[in-house]
């Protein structure tokens, strides 16, 4: 027998030997107990003494409760709570990163950017819930972050690529990253075009880093930016991050991106 910290109970220190002894009554005393092939079990106990008529102690009585199940789900409900809590504060702070790094004239420009952001985490916010906070499955992401672009003829978006589950903080990185490349590319690039599209296709390397590819044609001609806006920096960021690199390619024809993250 052990005591709940874990250290040895002896037999004659065990409640049984002092109800005997003392005769006071034990309610519900954790006691565990360890049986012959090391497994361990938890038991409340409940002893209460006899006595004869004279008042003397002749015996007691132990009531034992098994409540080794009881207490495994316990502790799980401790540790879903602790994680949940964890959970919590990556996605606040994730949410944070992202405020913090967007950046507008005016500030109803800069509500709907913030908005559109967050939307981005919260869809691959879902997948995550259904995963049960394994990640997301890349295809399943991509699909949802360019629903919106798909537009009346599906030709506009392709997508291929292998089956790749990706842990949390990749996946919203690049669930930001797949927002930023499609606005841009809906405000200045292909899908500005009715007859622009967007490939999308990703491989996993032999030293496991997922090397995306955004592919842009069919949109404006297109003349190598200027200036470095802020979705190209939270991409950056987002993704350096992550030890991940990102690198943009301004053919005239279209944008290229390719992202090379390094899987787990
Ligand atoms: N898909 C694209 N096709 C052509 N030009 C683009 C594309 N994406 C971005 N750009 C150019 O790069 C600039 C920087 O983009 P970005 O960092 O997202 O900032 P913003 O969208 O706020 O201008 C844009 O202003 C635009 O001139
Ligand atoms: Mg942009």
């Amino acid at each position: 027998m052990f005591r709940p910290d874990g250290s040895l109970l002896l037999h004659h220190q065990c409640p049984m030997a002092t109800v005997l002894r003392t005769g006071i009554s034990v309610r519900e005393q954790e006691v565990h107990i360890e049986r012959p092939d090391g497994s361990r079990g938890i038991a409340l106990v409940d002893i209460e003494a006899i006595k004869n008529s004279d008042g003397n102690i002749v015996g007691a009585v132990n009531c034992f409760q098994d409540v080794t199940e009881r207490k495994r789900s316990e502790e799980q409900i401790v540790n879903l709570a602790r994680e949940a809590e964890h959970r919590t504060k990556n996605i606040l702070a994730t949410v944070l990163a992202t405020v913090r790094l967007s950046h507008s004239a005016t500030s109803d420009n800069l509500k709907q950017l913030i908005e559109g952001r967050i939307d981005a985490l919260a869809k691959v916010h879902t997948l995550f819930v259904e995963s049960r906070w394994a990640g997301a499955e890349l295809h399943r992401l991509v699909t949802q972050e360019l629903m919106a672009y798909g537009g009346e003829s599906k030709v506009r978006v392709r997508i291929d690529g292998p089956a790749v589950m990706l842990e949390p903080s990749m996946a919203q990185t690049t669930a930001i990253s797949l927002h930023e490349l499609a606005t841009n590319a809906a405000k200045y690039g292909s899908l500005s075009a009715t007859r622009g599209h967007v490939e999308i296709t990703w491989r996993l390397t032999v030293d496991r880093r997922l090397i995306l590819r955004w592919i842009e044609s069919g949109g404006p001609t297109v003349t190598p930016p200027t200036h470095r806006g802020f979705g190209t920096r939270i991409m950056e960021n987002m993704i350096g991050q992550l030890r991940g690199e990102v690198r943009f390619d301004w053919r005239d024809q279209g944008l290229t991106c390719e992202i090379a993250l390094p899987l787990a």
